[in-house]
């Protein structure tokens, strides 16, 4: 039996679910809204890169649709738990973790399959948004904007650098929060041209995130909304070199 994923109707599920047992933590709100989110991100990174493989079907080992629709409905689930300071790190932990048992994101093949497929899922959530600048660049853990934050995901962060390695070596905070590969740059994609389950241009959703963060109310976080603008001419690249896949 090859390997299934898991469906649009049970993640949505599995988010709602998992927001309503941690709503008292005050970080994410019952309601619609952040579930939707996550599913559109989903369904955009399964088109987006359908849609890459569809004009360049030399990319196609690059890219498995089913997976980065998989990493989509993921890429937040860090903040229900946790907050939005590192979440990308508690997210991938928890599906290295979890994803083939408890929270049911792959099921069938080996155990081997089912293993690696994990752990692929996993690689494509910590470069998702500022991460690598989050965790204070190359000066880890040192330079963190999170001072006060940083020392619970030291370990996890560390473990990931371990387990997500294709090699011996633990990967570089560059190997690990940056996107270097085309389909985690597809995933930064999917959520950065995500307004609303419109797709917009990178540069627009952006300028959302940082008003969003940097306007003194529910979701006011002075350091995200700094850090959203030194994140800026880095996903830009991100968003023109896949907009030119996709019109190329
Ligand atoms: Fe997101």
């Amino acid at each position: 039996m090859s390997i299934s994923f898991i469906t649009e109707d049970s993640a949505r599920q599995l988010i709602d679910e998992n927001v309503a047992r941690h709503v008292s933590k005050g970080f994410i709100k019952a309601g619609k809204g952040f579930t939707q989110h996550c599913i559109d991100t989903g369904r955009i990174a399964y088109e987006v890169a359908n849609r890459i493989i569809k004009k360049h079907p030399s990319l196609a080992r690059h890219l498995n649709p089913d997976e980065l629709r998989v990493e989509g409905y993921m890429h937040d689930f860090g903040k229900i738990l946790e907050g939005v300071e590192f979440h990308e790190v508690g997210a991938s932990h928890q599906i290295l973790r979890q994803g083939s048992g408890e929270l049911g994101l792959v099921a069938g093949g080996s155990e081997f399959e089912r293993g690696a497929t994990v752990k692929r899922i996993a690689s494509l959530i910590p470069p998702d948004f500022a991460l690598y600048e989050s965790l204070g660049g190359r000066e880890f853990p040192e330079n963190s904007p999170f001072p006060d934050k940083i020392g619970a995901f030291t370990e996890r962060v560390d473990e990931l650098r371990k387990e997500l390695s294709p090699s011996n070596t633990p990967l570089s905070i560059e190997e690990l929060a940056l996107p270097l590969t085309l389909a985690q740059q597809v995933a930064l994609y999917a959520d950065l041209t995500n307004l609303g389950g419109n797709i917009v241009p990178v540069r627009d959703r952006i300028n959302e995130i940082e008003t969003r963060y940097g306007t003194p109310g529910e979701f006011y976080n002075k350091t995200y909304s700094t850090l959203t603008r030194k994140i800026r001419p880095r996903v830009l690249v991100v968003g023109s070199f896949i907009d030119s896949l996709l019109n190329a």
